[in-house]
């Protein structure tokens, strides 16, 4: 125990949710219940765009064993705050999309709630639709970003470069549905369930329910993932099961099926990406231009901030001293797109990296050696003009991916495969290289103010307080260990509590890939403090017993001891919002992807082969779960590239299930060699960068750089499927 102890960060412990969701004991919101529950249903619009003009009830129906809520009755304010409040709780007066929530009803048979929905219509008058972002005459946001002179830049450039790259919408596909639970207690309006920010909902029903802070709390239930679709969405499911528990004064669930999921909640943004990209005559690039536009749906939700990840990440992982990006975010009659792993990277970074297959085409310079080239390194200044100073691993994740799939010897083999007529596949390996930044972008962090606890109790508990929520990705794990390490403890001393809003201050969203830099850095602040107040009890932290004894000399009045951090920007950062210039990241993770696949000549079926990854985020605090981030991303990633294909029309998904809605399998996922690089940085805690969405940036542009190689074709845009590819190898 004691030498584990010692070195907690960077060992592989095994998670401390582990035996609960082993054993099936973690209660997610459907396993929750309250005597005289009332189960929720939702009527939507069906209608893209419309102006309403009210509800037509039957008459026949028996209403009065319904609670129901419409806008009318909502008591405090009907816009969901958030970075634009134009988002309704319930359709007022216009609908904007076909899955608009109109009126919320509850029974306390489910079965009663689903047939109430079919007795209700609604009246409203047609109103013109936009479906394309490119027809959208709404923009939400327009971020421009400037550095040098790019005109001159392209007219001394030796080649000039173009290319447009558009991307699909993609579902989040969480093991877990969206859902929630209202209840009174203790004359507090409780709710519980799946979520990834627990203050985000409480901002949320301080405004719909106008009831002060105190006599309002929300609660993380066990969640089932999130990948960003928890981010915003619950402020509309929490509070409508909220607006319902409050009108009825009975405790509430609202929970949805794969189905109603699937239409109502984002997607990650489609894109339309055009680039135009100078280089010299040795394949250095003097100028990066790139314009941007992102369907946001009918709200503005996150589009604005997913935007500003798009444009800092829209030149890649290089140096590049004459820069221009021009971003938008579009209104369209579709749900809201919202947050999804990367939050705008992978759109970005698909068009940049596969964007070198094609100037590595026209320069006949090397698609590797051109990114070697030009990749940031220590002392480069990125697109935003932040000098990077250190930990800047992208040399070190393109060797060490190269190397360990021993990229040359295996692209010269397949090229001759490919070469013999009596192949009976086509085989192709492509290589990606990318970035991200962990936390929020620019001043974000800043603005978040973050706080996490540590805290002693009188028995010597020691506890985690953070509003961070374990989604699957293993933060109560991570901050377990740092606290532990830091304290110098062994790591089962430590608890972490569930995030309620009574008990955990704000920390932030789980998102971004802040938890294990922003909150863990703040954890280990924490935990660092209470070790100096430990310091007058000799041998405190050395056995259980003489920490308890010091505890019951320090928890005065039988409260626990508390000590609380709060976030501090980097010394000497500094973001201006408006030119977009400055100090976009604290740290930026890198990772090199290589993707081996084959093509049936016949059938353009796609095989992926192999993946290969090294990445690079300071120091893994546990290298397991590390993997497990990585591995998962990475297939997340390989989805989005081939399967993952949402239809719409007329705004709505159509193919709304499982069934026809492809994601990956655990029996899709291709063998996989991942590799660690170390490079701590001073900037998130023992060395840690975030991971969380680190790995989704670069599978899918690997996979269009290995499906180039395999056909000689570029496919710009996503997914690439074999009903794409085949007209191509029939009549080459
Ligand atoms: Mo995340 S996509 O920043 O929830």
């Amino acid at each position: 125990m004691k030498t584990s102890s010692k070195r907690c960060v960077g060992a592989s412990v095994a998670r401390v949710d582990a035996f609960e969701k082993l054993t099936g004991a973690a209660r997610y919101v459907d396993d929750l219940t309250r005597p005289g529950l009332l189960h929720a249903v939702t009527l939507r619009s069906s209608v893209a765009h419309a102006r309403l003009k009210g509800l037509i009830f039957d008459p026949a129906f028996p209403w009065h064993e319904c609670v129901i809520v419409q806008a009318q009755d909502i008591p405090g304010k009907n816009g969901v705050p958030f970075l634009q409040d134009d988002q309704p709780f319930l359709a007022q007066d216009f609908i904007r999309h076909p899955q608009e929530p109109v009126a919320l009803i509850a029974h306390p048979d489910r079965a009663a709630a689903y047939e109430a929905l079919k007795h209700v219509s609604i009246d409203c008058e047609a109103l013109p639709p936009v479906f394309d972002a490119r027809d959208s005459k709404t923009c939400f946001k327009e971020i421009r970003l400037e550095k040098g002179d790019c005109a001159r830049a392209f007219s001394e450039s030796a080649f000039v470069v173009e290319g447009d790259y558009s991307l699909p919408h993609q579902e989040h596909a969480y093991i877990e549905t969206q859902g929630a639970l209202a209840y009174w207690e203790d004359d507090a309006l409780c709710v519980t369930g799946s979520l990834q920010c627990p203050y985000y909902v409480l901002k949320a029903l301080k405004a719909a329910i106008a009831l002060p802070e105190h006599s309002l709390r929300v609660i993380q239930a066990a969640t089932g993932g999130g990948f960003g679709g928890k981010e915003d969405y619950p402020n509309i499911i929490f509070g409508h099961a909220a607006l319902l528990a409050y009108k009825a004064k009975r405790p509430v669930k609202l929970v949805y099926d794969r189905l109603e999921d699937m239409a109502a909640t984002t997607k990650r943004h489609p894109a339309f990406i055009r680039l135009k990209t100078g280089l010299d005559r040795e394949g250095r690039l003097l100028a990066q231009e790139a314009e941007l536009l992102l369907d946001g749906g009918a709200y503005s939700t996150l589009s604005p901030v997913v935007l500003s990840r798009a444009v800092v990440h829209a030149t890649g992982p290089y140096h590049c001293p004459n820069v221009r990006v021009r971003g938008r975010a579009a209104a369209t009659n579709t749900p809201p797109n919202g947050a999804f792993r990367g939050f705008g990277a992978p759109q970005a970074l698909f068009a940049v990296e596969l964007h070198w297959e094609a100037i590595a085409r026209k320069t006949g310079l090397d698609a590797v050696e051109l990114r070697r080239k030009n990749a940031l390194r220590p002392g480069s200044s990125t697109t935003t003009g932040q000098e990077l100073k250190e930990s800047v691993g992208a040399l070190a994740v393109l060797d060490a991916a190269l190397k360990k799939s021993r990229y040359a010897r295996t692209r010269a083999q397949f090229t001759r495969h490919n070469g013999n007529p009596k192949s009976k596949t086509l085989k192709g390996v492509g290589l990606s290289l990318t970035h991200h930044g962990a936390g929020f972008t620019g001043g974000g962090e800043l603005h978040l103010d973050s706080r996490a606890a540590v805290s002693l109790s009188a028995d010597g508990t020691i506890r985690v307080l953070a509003g961070s929520t374990e989604i699957g990705q293993g933060s109560k794990t991570a901050l377990t260990q740092i606290c532990a390490q830091a304290l110098g403890v062994p790591f089962h001393w430590i608890c972490v509590e569930n995030p309620d809003t009574s008990k955990v201050p704000d920390s932030g969203p789980t998102v971004a890939s802040r938890t294990t830099m922003v909150v863990g850095g703040l954890v280990r602040q924490a935990a660092l403090e209470l070790k100096e107040r430990l310091a007058d009890f000799p041998g405190a932290l050395a056995s259980l017993k003489s920490l308890k004894a010091a505890a019951r000399t320090l928890c005065i009045d039988g409260g626990p001891l508390r000590l609380e951090a709060r976030y501090a920007p980097p010394e000497g950062f500094v973001w201006n919002e408006t030119t977009y210039r400055g100090d976009a990241y604290a740290a930026y993770g890198f990772a090199a992807t290589i993707v081996e696949l084959e093509i049936d000549k016949a059938t353009a079926e796609t095989r992926v082969l192999k993946l290969t990854t090294a990445h690079e985020f300071g120091r893994a605090v546990n290298p397991l779960l590390a993997e497990g981030q990585i591995a998962g991303g990475a297939l997340q990633g390989l989805g989005y590239a081939l399967l993952e294909h949402a239809v719409f029309a007329k705004g709505s998904m159509l193919n709304g299930q499982l069934t026809n809605y492809m994601i990956p399998a655990a029996t899709d996922a291709p063998p996989m060699e991942i590799v660690i690089v170390d490079s701590p940085t001073p900037h998130g805690p023992f060395g840690a960068k975030g991971l969380g969405e680190l790995p989704m940036n670069g599978p899918a542009p690997a996979v269009a750089a290995a499906v180039h190689h395999a056909t000689g074709r570029i496919f710009r845009a996503l997914p690439i499927r074999p009903e794409d590819i085949l007209p191509h190898l029939s009549n080459p």
